[in-house]
This record gives C-alpha cells, structure tokens and sequence, in this order.
C-alpha cells in the first residue's frame, strides 16, 4: 500500500476539501460569481480561464473547477525546470503550451505548490506577455521560501513548512500523486 510508505499526513483529505469550498466561494466573489437576484454579476463577453500548470495542479484544477460558480474554461501548460528532482533552477521550458490565445481573458494560473517561486515567477512573465485582461494566481501549497521571494499569489490553501511532500498531485519520482492528502515520506523511502 502506498499509505505505508507515508510519515505522517500533514493536511486531511477533508482539510482539502473543505479549502477548495472557501477558495472556490473567495474566487467566485471576485470574479462575478451570478448575483442572488439573477443578474450576471459577471462581464458577458470576458472569460475566466484556469490555467492548470501539469501534472500536480491538474488535482486541484479539477477539484476547483467543480467548486466553482463562475463559469470558466480549463487549459493546461506543461513545463520542465532544469534542475535536480527535489529543487528547481528557475530555467524553464514549455513541454506543451495553451491550446488557445488568452489575451483579453481573465487568467488564473492554478499551482500545487509553490517553493522557490522560480518556476511561478517564469510563468507569470510568459502569461503576461500573452495580455490577459488579469492574470492572478491561486496555489494550493505554499513553502516559506515563497513568502520571501515575493511572488504575488492571489489564493493560498495552506501554507506548509519546509519539508518535502507527497499527494494531492505532488510526487516523489513521479509516484504518490494519487494520494488524497498531503504528508511525508519515511525517510528510507528515499535512499
Ligand atoms: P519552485 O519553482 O521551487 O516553486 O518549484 C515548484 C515545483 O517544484 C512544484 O510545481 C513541484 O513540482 C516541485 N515541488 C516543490 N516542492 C515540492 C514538494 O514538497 N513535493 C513535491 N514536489 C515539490
Ligand atoms: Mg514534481
């Protein structure tokens, strides 16, 4: 069993859901979720799309999409950051890009987690530089070193010491992504 190999679980699957609801009701309210009275609280015509960073994110994309009122449209880019397994370098490459233009859209860039901030900050620049009406970012982990960095995260779920972790769409060695909540490994598990 993969449970097996967990130290301990650091955020329930429970936890978890219960974020997405209040980051979901959060975005909703930002976004122009449909008033109570019937009117669209939102722009007709201005599009709000999830960009899912694969594969961790895809997790929360989908948990988040379903959580969501306002209407949005799902697209995914797969990156690679040059570096060893378990840090990253900040130099990134496109694997596979948007499937369609967002300028003009309203762009949230979905993470698993944030680190370094390297890889966000790359991304924030390329995603600009395509003119999205706004681009914001909602991540559902969030290490220290982020926080000092200064990479403007609109929607965090939890911020998590500095420890490495698994589930939720987070792998060690591409394994335990499956997991529904997030913890530690045993340490024999990585030598
Ligand atoms: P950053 O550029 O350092 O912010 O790297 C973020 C990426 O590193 C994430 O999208 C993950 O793929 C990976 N990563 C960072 N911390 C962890 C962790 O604790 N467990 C699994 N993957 C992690
Ligand atoms: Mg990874």
């Amino acid at each position: 069993m993969l449970d097996d190999d967990v130290q301990s679980v650091l955020i329930s699957e429970k936890e978890i859901a219960a974020k997405i609801i209040e980051m979901a009701a959060a975005i909703d309210a930002d976004y122009g979720l449909p008033l109570s009275d019937g009117a669209a609280g939102r722009e007709p015509g201005r599009e709000l799309v999830l960009v899912g960073v694969l594969k961790g994110a895809g997790f929360v994309m989908a948990d988040l999409a379903r959580a969501l009122r306002t209407p949005v449209t799902l697209e995914y880019m797969a990156v690679s950051s040059y570096g060893s397994s378990t840090s990253s370098s900040g130099v990134v490459r496109i694997l596979k890009d948007l499937d369609k233009d967002i300028s003009g859209a309203d762009v949230l860039l979905v993470e698993d987690i944030i680190d370094s901030g390297l890889t966000l900050s790359w991304l924030l620049r390329n995603l600009q530089s395509r003119n999205p009406a706004s681009l914001e970012v909602v991540a559902m982990l969030r290490k220290p070193e982020a926080i000092a960095v200064d990479v403007r995260v609109r929607y965090v779920g939890f911020d998590i010491p500095n420890v490495f972790v698994v589930g939720y769409g987070l792998d060690y060695a591409q394994r335990y992504r499956q997991l529904p909540y997030v913890g530690t490994l045993r340490p024999e598990i990585y030598s």
